[in-house]
């Protein structure tokens, strides 16, 4: 007879999230001071591959599946391994990639241990983050978060945004690699920007979330993440106390995500909605 698989524990998996982010991210930090090779390009020219994206991400399959052979993988460069336990590891080598290549700080580690039980926390992708770790390597921050636990900075608790009036928001936002997305990304944030404190654009959506749990900036944006850009972050910011949605009744994911307060997501939301109309979606 052959056993059932054992319910895992979120905390392990969030120690396992947080070891590997932190062994790939100071791999990461290191390599970078040799220089940056560009493997590939993907969805545009601007759209980058390194090869420590690369090596990053072997470095962090090898891990989880030496730690736990029977779950699956699922990674920004390539990586695509379908496990038996039910847990799928969503791995972000390098999120902030440009930021990388440049020698810009905001750059990091994401991993994530996910599910597909379809439970509230469930994202657009299907996949519900129970565990999950972000490393910025430049910054020696290791943010971490298991469902049902909280949030942590370098083991220390995070309380997550204030709620703000919209008009008196810091609010981060991303764009993504193609003109097309970028044209449309621009006109929103023509209705958005005269409304709130200011914008800023850090390069790494993990980075934006993390940012967010901290309580560093009020509020965050974007529209066409993939779900490795997101899988840990949107875990750590939610469970700093963040609201983590999507655009009307959709989850939140590729088509929007929007982090905040409850109350200032509520005027966020009203505001990104109002402009995709204006455009006709
Ligand atoms: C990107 C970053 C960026 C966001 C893009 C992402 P990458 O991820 O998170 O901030 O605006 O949408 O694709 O390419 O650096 O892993």
């Amino acid at each position: 007879m052959t056993a059932a698989p054992q319910t895992p524990d979120p905390r392990a998996l969030a120690t396992l999230a947080a070891d590997i982010a932190r062994t790939v991210g100071e791999q990461i930090r290191i390599a970078r001071a040799s220089g940056v090779e560009v493997a590939d390009t993907k969805t545009s020219i601007v759209d980058v591959v390194t090869r420590a994206d690369q090596h990053a991400e072997s470095l962090a399959e090898a891990s989880i599946l030496a730690a736990r052979p029977d779950d699956g993988v699922l990674g920004e460069e390539g990586a695509h391994i379908v496990g038996t336990s039910g847990i799928t590891w969503v791995v972000d080598p390098i999120d902030g990639t440009v930021n990388y290549l440049y020698g810009l700080p905001f750059y990091g580690v994401s991993v994530a241990a996910t599910v597909e039980d379809g439970a509230p926390g469930t994202m657009e992708d299907g996949r519900r983050a129970i565990a999950g770790a972000v490393y910025l390597p430049v910054f020696d921050e290791l943010y971490t978060a298991w469902e049902g636990g909280g949030s942590t900075l370098n083991g220390s608790p995070l309380s997550g945004p204030t709620a703000k009036p919209l008009e008196v928001t810091l609010l981060s936002t991303g764009f993504g690699y193609t003109s097309e997305r970028r044209t449309e990304q621009a006109q929103i944030l023509m209705e958005v920007l005269p409304r709130v404190r200011d914008i800023r654009r850090m390069g790494s959506a993990a980075a934006d979330l993390c940012m967010l749990a901290a309580g560093r900036i009020d509020a965050y944006y974007e529209r066409g993440l993939n779900p490795w850009d997101y899988a840990a972050a949107a875990l750590i910011a939610r469970e700093a106390g963040a609201d983590v949605r999507g655009l009307e009744a959709t989850l939140p994911g590729t088509s929007m995500l929007i982090a905040a307060a409850p109350e200032t997501a509520n005027e966020l939301h009203t505001v990104i909605s109002t402009a995709y109309s204006s455009l006709g979606e």
